[in-house]
């Protein structure tokens, strides 16, 4: 039987943050990822971190190669009736900005870190149930390397994903959910060709959304709006690079550059709420509680948003004895959690095709991106959250 303080369910990057966050306040931790080091390297995501999220990698240690290689970005550019219009964040946010640094760096930055100087980070261990949540005592049972192991956690964190276990240790009585499924996917590509922009493209068109992001100077990111269940089979290069030019096509001369793609991949869309994030000694964290649609990027600044919380609870914890904001915790986060729900929701609802959209529902979403344009009130709306907001 091993015991520790923190038993951390999960190795993406809200378990790896934490741990990391932890391990700096002098709090003992084990992570238990299920999958193995290259899969947790390797899983395709978002690349946008929010200025907080670039702040807590920096000052926990993170942030050296993320300051070499990640790019920083000022605005994104919305597209929609043939026109392109600038969003300065920045200038509207009191200087606020974003910076492309994919998913994938920052897990591979953290678990390098980790196994170096950090907590035990066991990979391919899979946990079968927490149990005792209401006790002063809850207990993660596992498998690794073939045995069924103990951790016995004064906490224990579910940072365990959409699909883990460890939401399953509060109450169904107790739990409340919120979910909306959308009605089309993203079909997501990497291609070996320089991006065709310098700042992210948002594209609402009549054929659907599309949206040009990057990955490094040699290395674009793009997404087009599919139906749901649609497979990446009937998308031949050609096709792809036909309706994403398509679909960013303006008055004026643009042009998309094409190149080898060197991944594809469809993704599907939700927006999921689960409430309270805490209960007992077990508290969720990142996908474990919340999903977003992708749109807006804020699933793992969500995420960094959590555990940043929670690190500060278990250090004050540690420092004065004092729970009180641990007991926060979950209010605490669902307030930002639903900001940022109904951020990607708008973004999402207001950039996409719905396959039953009237005229009357385009001509809303062209209203809005118009005000958009037009208004710096209502852009600086978009740019905060965009941006993200600062972490109460
Ligand atoms: C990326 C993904 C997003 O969902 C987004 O809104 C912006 C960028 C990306 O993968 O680069």
């Amino acid at each position: 039987m091993h015991t520790t303080t923190v038993g951390i369910i999960g190795g993406g990057p809200a378990g790896l943050l934490l741990a990391r966050l932890l391990h700096n306040s002098g709090i003992d931790c084990v992570v238990l990822e299920s999958r193995d080091r290259a899969y947790v390297e390797q899983r395709q995501r978002a690349g946008i971190l929010e200025q907080a999220t670039v702040d807590v990698l920096r000052s926990s240690g993170a942030g050296e190669r993320l300051d070499r290689e990640g790019i920083v970005h000022d605005g994104i550019e919305l597209r929609f009736d043939r026109r392109g219009h600038r969003i300065d964040f920045p200038g509207l946010t009191g200087g606020r900005r974003v910076w492309i640094y994919a998913q994938t760096e920052v897990c591979k930055d953290l678990i390098a870190l980790q196994l170096a100087d950090g907590a035990p980070l066991l990979f391919e261990a899979q946990v079968h149930s927490v149990e005792g949540a209401d006790t002063d005592r809850p207990v993660i049972r596992y498998t690794h390397e073939g045995r069924e192991q103990t951790l016995t956690c004064d906490y224990v964190v579910g940072a365990d994903g959409f699909h883990g276990v460890a939401r399953s240790a509060i109450p169904e009585s107790l739990k409340r959910t919120y979910e909306r499924v959308y009605p089309y996917s993203w079909l997501g590509i990497l291609a070996d060709v320089p991006p065709s922009c310098d700042e992210l493209i948002y594209a609402h068109s009549p054929r659907g959304f599309a949206l040009h992001s990057m990955r490094s100077p040699t290395v674009s990111r793009l997404y087009l709006q599919v139906p749901n269940g649609t497979d990446p089979a009937d998308w031949p290069d050609e096709r792809i690079w036909d309706e994403l030019d398509a679909r960013f096509a303006i008055d004026g001369d643009w042009k998309l550059e094409r190149g080898p793609i060197t991944s594809k991949a469809v993704l599907p869309m939700r927006s999921f709420v689960t409430e309270p994030m805490r209960y007992g000694r077990v508290l969720l964290a990142g996908d474990a509680a919340h999903i977003v649609p992708p749109t807006g990027a804020k699933g793992l600044n969500l995420a960094a948003a959590d555990v940043i919380v929670l690190a500060r609870a278990f250090a004050r914890l540690k420092e004065t004895g004092s729970a009180e904001l641990l007991d926060a915790y979950s209010d605490t986060c669902l307030r930002r959690v639903w900001r940022a729900e109904h951020f990607s929701y708008f973004m999402t609802t207001t950039l996409h095709t719905d396959p039953d959209q009237s005229p009357f529902d385009t001509r809303l979403q062209i209203s809005q991106l118009d005000r958009v344009a037009a208004s710096p009130h209502a852009a600086a709306e978009l740019a905060e959250n965009y941006a993200g907001l600062p972490i109460g």
